[in-house]
């Protein structure tokens, strides 16, 4: 048996060709990253041959001498990195993660709060085209129109209002820090599991640049491929031991089988990696970045939800630019500067066609970019958005800056790639 490329070119070839469309591109989508060589590696390993249901000395398969060993590692480090009693690694992604939640704690019926899609929430917070909106009974919080923040009176009036079993704090789309201590207040004053589904600033958390929801949610809930900088899975974790064997069983057996090993594995490094001094700095420095690319935005005009962030992520209304976030995206990534279309809140056009763009700075900062990167890619950002609107000489802005995006790439290499 050959390498990739002598047993299937075609795949090899496109493996190939999103490796040099990562590496020319600016990659300002806030969900991801560039994982390390070494995370890589692990995710390439022969641990996707074994077969491993339940838990490490618990397994319904033998051959779990070395298996055991890597889901233990990894248990240990989440729990010291994230400062909790309880870690479940075995999540095939995020998704099944919170559904797990949803297992663990309520019957089919039962009321779900989280914050609505469209103001920032995720779909499996209880959307209604999600399972989790159509078994469950959803209710949604929102932000004020005025702030774009969460208004945690309105929370506690709604949650006061409906009881429900389950409150989600936390999401896709939000650019303000999360207030974990607030939502707890509620989560205890009606009785209810409160979720924080820290998914999108797990590395900040990590890093230290965001609160810990660690001792005030009762379980907490987050992707591994996001600012975390690790392979796409997920944990689950609980400040206390209350709820292990609940959400361990959701887990498995409720939801799914053999947990994927070489992701396991990939998990473990990667929180190696983010117990780093290095990693902390790494935090900070998205941070840092986001602030400065909305200062540059902010300077030259654009529309930020809640006035700008203070996390990794920013929302961008084009409203007052006259265009739509579609084609907006669309020319942008023409232009080496990838991002996605998303909808603001109280946006009043349809999900496909909405009137944002969110943008974020894990990759680039991932990268060793800084703040001057920053300033740069906002000043490009606003060219190709005037361009647009004017219908001006589009072709012309795009070729240059599609250029000059190639420059800038080409001089911070990006983690991972060959
Ligand atoms: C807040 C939040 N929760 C959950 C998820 C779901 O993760 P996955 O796409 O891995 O299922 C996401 C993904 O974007 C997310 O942003």
């Amino acid at each position: 048996m050959g390498s990739l490329a002598n047993v299937d070119p075609e795949i090899a070839a496109l493996v190939e060709a999103e490796e040099r469309r990562q590496a020319g591109t600016v990659k300002l989508i806030a969900s991801e990253n560039y994982v390390s060589r070494a995370v890589l590696e692990a995710t390439g390993t022969v641990l996707t041959n074994k077969y491993s249901e339940g838990y490490a000395g618990k397994r319904y398969y033998e051959g779990q001498q070395v298996i055991d060993q890597v889901e233990t590692l990894a248990v240990e480090r989440a729990k010291a990195l994230f400062g909790v009693a309880h870690a479940n690694v075995q999540p095939y992604s995020g998704s099944p993660a919170n559904l797990a939640i949803y297992l663990a704690f309520l019957q089919p019926g039962d009321t779900v709060m989280g914050m609505g899609l469209p103001f920032g929430g995720h779909l499996t917070h209880g959307w209604s085209v999600s399972a989790t909106g159509k078994w469950f009974t959803p209710v949604r919080y929102g932000v004020r129109r005025d702030t774009g923040r969460v208004d945690l009176d309105e929370v506690r009036a709604l949650a006061l209002e409906h009881r429900p079993k389950l409150i989600f704090c936390g999401g896709t789309a939000i650019p303000r820090t999360i207030d974990f201590e607030g939502f707890a207040a509620i989560a205890r004053e009606v009785d209810a599991v409160l979720a924080a589904d820290i998914a999108h600033i797990a590395g900040l958390i990590a890093g230290g640049a965001h609160p810990s929801p660690v001792g005030h949610a009762d379980v907490i809930s987050t992707t591994t491929h996001k600012t975390l900088r690790g392979p796409r899975g997920a944990m689950l974790m609980a400040s206390s031991d209350e709820h292990a064997t609940a959400l361990n069983k959701a887990v498995f057996p409720g939801l799914q089988g053999g947990p994927h090993n070489h992701t396991t594995a990939a998990i473990a490094v990667a929180l190696k990696e983010a117990s780093t001094e290095e990693f902390k700095a790494y935090a900070h420095q998205v941070v840092a970045n986001a602030k400065a690319l909305a200062e540059e935005l902010l300077a030259r005009g654009f529309d930020l939800v809640s006035g700008g962030t203070d996390n990794h992520l920013l929302l961008i209304d084009l409203t007052s630019k006259g265009v739509g976030g579609k084609p907006a995206a669309q020319l942008l990534d023409r232009a080496g500067l990838e991002t996605n279309y998303n909808s603001v809140p109280y946006d009043t056009r349809k999900p496909f066609d909405p009137s944002g763009i969110r943008i974020g700075t894990p990759s680039v900062t991932s990268r060793g970019m800084g703040e001057a990167e920053m300033r740069q890619i906002g000043a490009w950002m606003d060219e190709i958005v005037t361009a647009l609107a004017k219908g001006d000489e589009v072709e012309t802005v795009v070729d240059r800056v599609r250029s000059e995006v190639t420059e800038l790439t080409s001089r911070f290499p990006a983690p991972g790639l060959s």
